[in-house]
């Protein structure tokens, strides 16, 4: 286990189990997970696949407990695995967290057409937390547009004068965020990167400037990312070497990691983009006439 970073923002390289154990008890204001689904996913070489789902159910059980022991009291814990896992999820967790929602995070999965069934369109959140009586939710910063209200003008008649009503509303349990796509700015060469919008409500929501943040499975270190972006301290834990890598480029701890430059990996339509260039700069240096439209 490798600990990088500094003090507001740490990336711990190893087993999160291993790393789990290691903080101190009650120490989280918010923990995001969102492990391995056991759906046959290559992460860096390594595949998301036990032997039986009893094997994963045994293994998620480990971490959701130490998540558990590690948020404080008024902590919040948000959760993600396959749709087929998240009732297991949800019975486990019952018994020692109050779950408060059961989110729905839906996109239009056009590019994934299941032909004799119905596609999947969607990924489970549940929304946890140890006292629902003291959690931290800040309703101002996660304000959407009440559609009834503000969309379609609703008038209430019952106000003199006359008034719209509802302009904002605290999103309900379906949330609709695009995945991330390969020619987004935020992508990062990983199989199952979440979006920095999903991450910012949960963040903004279930936490406050100064806060500790912690995602146990940080994968592009998005989580990590939107934590620093909006005035949090963070931890993220990683197993493979190649998304530290992209952890410690994305939240500018360093810029170089065992002799390596850290540099984002150029995609395709970049490069097409940066031959087009050169390729211009070329012909412009052959011809000194070559005027820029
Ligand atoms: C579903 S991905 C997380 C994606 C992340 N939320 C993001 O936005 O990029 C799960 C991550 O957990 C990592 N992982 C798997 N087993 C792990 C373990 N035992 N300890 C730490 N990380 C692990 C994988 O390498 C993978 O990057």
């Amino acid at each position: 286990m490798e600990i990088l970073g500094n003090d507001q923002h740490k990336i711990i390289f190893g087993d999160t189990l291993v790393a789990l154990a290691a903080l101190p008890d009650n120490s989280i204001d918010l923990i995001f997970a969102d492990p391995p689904y056991n759906i046959g996913k290559n992460f860096s070489g390594q595949r998301d696949k036990w032997d039986t789902d009893e094997d994963y159910l045994n293994w998620c059980y480990k971490w959701l407990d130490l998540c558990v022991q590690k948020m404080k009291t008024n902590g919040s814990f948000y959760v993600m695995t396959a749709t087929q896992f998240m009732p297991f999820f949800d019975i486990y967790l019952s018994k020692k967290l109050y779950i408060l929602s059961r989110i729905v995070w839906h996109y239009d999965s056009s590019g994934v057409q299941a032909k004799k069934y119905y596609g999947s369109m969607y990924e489970p959140i549940l929304f946890c937390v140890k006292d629902k009586e003291n959690y931290t939710f800040n309703t101002e910063e996660i304000l959407v547009e009440a559609k009834t209200g503000a969309t379609r003008k609703l008038i209430d008649y019952r106000k003199d004068p006359p008034q719209v009503y509802n302009y904002e509303k605290v999103p309900g349990n379906v949330w609709e965020f695009p995945r991330v796509r390969y020619r987004m700015e935020e992508y990062e060469n990983h199989p199952t990167q979440k979006p920095i919008a999903l991450l910012d409500r949960i963040i903004k929501a279930s936490s406050n400037v100064g806060d500790l943040v912690l995602d146990p499975f940080s994968g592009t270190f998005t989580t990590c990312f939107v934590a620093k972006e909006s005035g949090r301290n963070s931890i993220g834990i990683e197993l493979q070497e190649e998304y530290v890598k992209i952890g410690l480029r994305r939240l500018k701890l360093a810029k170089e990691y065992k002799g390596e430059k850290l540099k984002k990996e150029i995609r395709s339509f970049e490069t097409r983009k940066i031959a087009a260039v050169q390729n211009l700069k070329l012909f412009e240096e052959s011809d000194g006439t070559f005027i820029h439209s």
